[in-house]
């Protein structure tokens, strides 16, 4: 599985620029689903149907999983006389993150980030900033235009069992449902594996999958973060403590019925969880939740340090509890 979540954290598929991250993950899926499409705005929709009838119903279950397949990024919103380039975030990017970092673009041109002189540091803002792409000698064209995306570069990396990469929000959710197929022999009920498009712009290919789906249950996977770091903001999740499941955050209030059977199904199996409350955040599970009229929802959060930076770290533990919580979940009938 370490390969699989190499492979997803290493691609770039900053939000809108999803299509790298779809092709990888189709490769990986196709043999194991009854069918796989492409939506309109590029959400990857892997069915697999219910292996048996449903008992005292008319049909299966219909669950929709979801993890997105886009990350943060910069884009370029004007390139001076010398080549340096202004830009804008996609998705939350912190400045102070984002400086000195090394970024690359579709077409695999590197640049660095850096910014003006400031009087003072907290004066940081992205606005005060640049990308240098190495433009400068005669002839020397980068390829990079006014609207174009860059993403972080960094190749994950191993800290004993901890993982740290740029991407782990959310290629880890994406590996965690690639390995749950690949594990699942058989389910009752109807599974809908929905990699989404443009989360970080507002869970957007959530918004439209979930309204085509229109699914029973509702389960998103992504990442959390942790208050286990020195002075870190409150929070009762650790890294190395199980899978998250969420109670609440700033779009969602999990359903009491989808939460309960979350932590039941981590109870009776042996699998460490931790009850998670975000104050500020959210996931596909926030549209999902809203499709129609109302879709019982919940999130299982993979605890993660250092959210929406290049050194996003995950525990090798965590990720094994959440794909045993969700291929226990799914091999049991599930009726909300
Ligand atoms: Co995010
Ligand atoms: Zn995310």
């Amino acid at each position: 599985m370490k390969e699989t979540i190499r492979t997803l954290v290493e691609a770039y598929g900053p939000s809108g620029n999803e299509e790298r991250v779809r092709e990888i993950i189709m490769g990986m899926v196709r043999e194991m689903c009854d069918s796989v499409r492409v939506d309109t705005l590029g959400n990857l929709i892997a069915f697999r149907r219910a292996s048996r009838p449903a008992t005292g119903r008319p049909a299966p279950t219909k669950i929709m999983l979801a993890a997105h397949m886009d990350e943060i990024g910069i884009i370029v919103t004007h390139i001076d006389e010398k080549g340096f380039m202004r830009f804008s975030n996609v998705g939350y990017v912190d400045p102070f993150t984002a400086l000195g970092q090394r970024v690359v673009f579709g077409n695999e041109r590197a640049g660095v980030i850096w910014m003006e002189k400031l009087e003072k540091m907290k004066d940081l803002r992205l606005d005060k900033m640049f990308v240098d792409v190495g433009q400068g000698a005669a002839g020397d064209g980068s390829g990079v235009s006014v609207g174009d995306v860059a993403a972080f570069d960094r190749k994950m990396t191993e800290m004993g069992n901890r993982l740290t990469a740029k991407a782990m929000d959310d290629r880890i959710g994406c590996a965690i449902l690639v390995e749950t197929l690949r594990r699942l022999r058989e389910s009752p009920n109807d599974l809908y594996f929905v990699f989404t498009v443009q989360e970080e712009l507002g869970a957007r290919g959530a918004v439209t999958s979930a309204f085509g789906i229109c699914p029973d249950v509702g389960i998103a996977v992504d990442v959390t973060p942790t208050g286990d770091t020195p002075k870190a903001a409150i929070s009762d999740v650790s890294l190395g403590k199980g899978a998250a499941i969420k109670v609440k955050d700033s779009y969602l209030v999990a359903h009491p019925a989808v939460r309960n059977l979350l932590v039941s199904a981590a109870e009776s199996a042996g699998i460490p969880f931790q009850m998670e409350v975000l104050e500020r955040g959210g996931t596909d599970a926030g549209p999902i939740h809203t499709t129609r009229e109302g879709v019982p929802s919940g999130v299982i959060s993979v605890p993660t340090r250092y959210i929406h930076t290049p050194c996003e770290t995950v525990d090798l533990g965590d990720v094994e509890a959440c794909v045993r919580l969700l291929e226990k979940v799914l091999s049991n009938e599930v009726s909300v």
